[in-house]
């Protein structure tokens, strides 16, 4: 072994010995679930949403089909939840399929719908031609496929990056995704789920288009999940899609001893030595943070699932790096200014953008109501609207947090790192 290698090594020892130090295994932090191959740690970290899941299981536990809508802010669990509810549908029910992809912003819900589908009947030949002529990976090389039994190969995931060649077109997307849905019914019997996230990464005029598109599909032999946050889609679609769904459901920032319940359940997750007091389905160990530090976290985590993440890996990291053993209130606060910078520079904010933080932070707030004049022509805009996309940039990288108050639109900024007195009970 050379010198170099040594060194690594050792790294790889020390950051390791960071972390066990705070007896844990390793960070159980992330800023979002990685698809289906995540249902594990999800499990042990899901915490609330209680009732959104009551009202959906309640929907779909009769086998019949069902269009429910997720929606929510960046952040606020959308893609947990519905990984969390078809795990559970999985687990409970059996002969259902189900199956989740991310909606790719060049494709379209009826084509997105057919590749998660097929992608999860590796035994079914037509399905996996059809995918093979999209120019997409099939569960097995199409060659091997005919003269081999296809049932050994599991296939995960039913994401657009897996493709190996630029996608074709489907000819009638909306019949091969109906005749797709009938065939896979002869084999699950209790039903297809078809989960659909991020419906808003696209602008809303298309999504509109697309869900219109899609209307005869929804309407179809499968039950439909979709998410998306309310920006991007809720106001076009309550206004012309109303009464495409049978359920819609909010998920809303988490409440304060939710959101504690959540840091246990995360730190517990990765504990070297469970307290062999604490309930596993509801720990409240919530070492190594002391309880002043764990409660001042959640409140800077406001209820909101991502930012709870992206806030305890800063802390955690921080606490490493310190060769700390536990975290109290004066390493928090260091973390949570570690991850305010962090933010920034992730954020990539331009000149423009970061005057508007500024404002932002100077004003309190800003909301088309009350935003002024002079306001608007210091950063060269005619109006609140035009500031939206800026603010919104901002508000994703947790930078600004939007209230909705009725028909006004308000954004205040988002400082974790401001004095713990100011923050709300
Ligand atoms: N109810 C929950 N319990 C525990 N962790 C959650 C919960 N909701 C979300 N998370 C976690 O918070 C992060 C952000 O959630 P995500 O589902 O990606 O939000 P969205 O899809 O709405 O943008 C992810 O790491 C996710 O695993
Ligand atoms: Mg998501």
């Amino acid at each position: 072994m050379t010198t170099a290698d040594d060194l690594f090594d050792e790294i790889f020892d020390e950051a390791g010995a960071g972390i066990e130090r705070l007896g844990l295994r390793a960070l159980p932090f992330t800023e979002s679930p990685s698809g289906t191959n995540d249902t594990d740690r999800l499990r042990k970290v899901f915490t609330g949403r209680l009732n959104e899941l009551k009202a959906v299981f309640t929907q779909l536990r009769g086998g019949d089909r069902r269009r429910i809508l997720v929606f929510g802010r960046i952040g606020s669990g959308k893609s947990a939840f519905v990984l969390q509810v078809l795990a559970t549908l999985q687990r409970k029910i059996p002969d259902i399929l189900t199956v989740y992809s991310s909606l790719d912003p060049d494709s379209d819900l009826v084509t997105t719908a057919f590749i998660a589908l097929a992608q999860a009947l590796p035994k079914d030949d037509w399905a996996q031609t059809q995918l093979h002529q999209l120019g997409l990976a099939t569960a097995k090389p199409q060659k091997e496929r005919t003269t081999e039994a296809s049932g050994s190969l599991k296939f995960f995931g039913a994401k657009l990056s897996e493709k190996s060649l630029a996608p074709g077109e489907l000819e009638r997307p909306a019949e091969a995704l109906q005749q797709l849905i009938d065939r896979a019914r002869k084999t699950y019997t209790s039903g297809v789920i078809i989960a659909i996230d991020d419906l808003d990464k696209q602008d809303p005029a298309r999504v509109r288009r697309l869900m219109h598109d899609a209307q005869g599909t929804l309407k179809g032999q499968a039950s439909f999940i979709l998410t998306g946050h309310p920006i991007g889609m809720m106001g076009d679609l309550f206004t012309s899609e109303r009464g495409l769904f049978d359920l819609q459901i909010e998920l809303k920032d988490l409440d304060m001893p939710t959101t504690q319940k959540m840091l246990a359940k995360y730190l517990t997750s990765v504990r070297i030595k469970p307290d062999p007091s604490d309930d596993p389905k509801d720990p409240t160990d919530i070492r190594p943070f002391t309880p002043d530090a764990a409660k001042q976290f959640c409140r800077a985590s406001r209820g909101k699932p991502r930012l709870f993440n992206r806030l305890g890996a800063s802390v955690l990291n921080t606490a490493i790096l310190k060769n700390a053993t536990q975290i109290d209130l004066e390493l928090l606060k260091e973390g949570l200014t570690a991850s305010q910078m962090s933010r920034r520079e992730l954020a990539r904010l331009t000149d423009k953008e970061n005057r508007l933080r500024t404002l932002l932070s100077e004003r309190g707030t800003l909301s088309d109501e009350d935003i002024l004049m002079e306001d608007l022509e210091t950063l060269g805009f005619r109006s609140f609207n035009e500031l939206l996309p800026l603010l919104e940039k901002l508000e994703y990288a947790d930078l600004a947090s939007r209230n909705e108050l009725g028909y006004a639109t308000e954004f205040e900024p988002l400082n974790v790192d401001l004095p713990f007195s100011e923050f709300p009970d």
